[in-house]
């Protein structure tokens, strides 16, 4: 029997009841429970095989109330205004309201509200904060399609939300706001040019591993070996290199950035069903979106 579904009404019975679910938003999906439901969180934990420090985002809808979530200081509102619902989480110290279960004890909450319809519909119905990390198997590939939680989650999820494949493909952009700093932990396709601009101040680089854990080196990695190339010509060569030693290869590149993003784990996953033991992947420049890629692309092709 198929999980996937396009049926939001079922999808939040089975949160509201204390079922784990795929999810759909615009970033990639996510394996969605209740905040609040302390063994529906545990399962989101042991069904990833995540570990319990690994803190959860809290998804909310446009119309709910952030502030019994979390302290939003002058500089997160205003990034909330100019990018939510949209694929931004900000990490800001936490309310008494959220559990210690989904940050791991830690005094702050990473919220973000997604712009997503579907996911949208689901939050306005089940009105309270739902967990979504992305729906993989810890340090795999994240999912882009409904279709892609049922090859890694299978039975182990109630339902499977169908919203499609999602828009922008990369995880959301990860802004930490803590007093008077803003420093961007994770990239995504909200560029740190983006928010300097509505900001109008630099804001502290990316590197924030020890803050966020879950950003390992490793991570997002396919069975295949992940080469990364300077140009698309240098991947050419090495490609045409392994066709002739009978090494089956694949060429990741697309000349357009969001095409790129958007693509970037399907294509990722493709090498593995289609055999590949080695991709070269052709490293954009780091401008923008190119960056949360070059990102993605480095810890994909990180061997520990
Ligand atoms: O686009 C996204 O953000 C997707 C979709 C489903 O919304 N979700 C997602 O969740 O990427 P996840 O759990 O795979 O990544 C969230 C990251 C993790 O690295 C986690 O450690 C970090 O956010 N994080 C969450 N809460 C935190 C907190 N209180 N302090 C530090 N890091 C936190
Ligand atoms: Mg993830």
């Amino acid at each position: 029997m198929s999980l996937i579904t396009h049926d939001v009404h079922s999808a939040v019975t089975i949160l509201l009841t204390g079922g784990i679910i795929g999810l759909p938003t615009e970033t990639v999906y996510g394996l969605a429970a209740l905040a609040e439901n302390k063994e529906a969180v545990a399962r989101v934990f042991s069904t990833k095989g995540r570990p319990t420090d690994h803190p959860l985002i809290i998804h909310l809808s446009p119309e709910a109330d952030i502030d019994q979530w979390g302290h939003l200081t002058p500089h997160a509102r205003t990034l909330a205004d100019s990018f939510w619902p949209g694929p931004l989480t900000l990490l800001v110290r936490r309310t008494t309201r959220v559990p210690d279960w989904v940050t791991g004890g830690r005094n702050t909450v990473a919220l973000r509200v997604p712009s997503h319809p579907v996911a949208q519909q689901l939050l306005r119905e089940v009105n309270t904060g739902v967990v979504a990390p992305s729906a993989n198997r810890f340090g795999k590939v994240s999912p882009t399609t409904a279709e892609h939680v049922a090859a890694d989650l299978g039975d182990d999820v109630d339902l499977i939300l169908d919203g499609g494949a999602c828009s922008v493909g990369l995880e959301s952009t990860i802004v930490e706001c803590i007093d008077e700093e803003v420093r961007v932990l994770r990239p995504g396709s909200i560029s740190v040019a983006d928010i300097e601009g509505v900001l109008g101040r630099s804001v502290s680089p990316t590197q924030g591993e020890s803050r966020a854990p879950g950003m390992l080196a490793s991570h997002y990695a396919p069975r295949a070996r992940v080469v990364l190339c300077d140009s698309l010509p240098a991947a050419q060569e090495l490609f045409t290199e392994a066709g002739e030693s009978g090494v089956k290869a694949r060429i990741m590149w697309h000349d357009d950035i969001d095409d790129y993003a958007e693509h970037l784990y399907a294509d990722l996953r493709a090498a593995d069903s289609d055999g590949c033991s080695v991709v070269f992947a052709v490293v954009p420049s780091a401008s923008g979106l190119g960056a949360a890629i070059r990102d993605r692309l480095q810890k994909a092709a990180h061997r520990a």
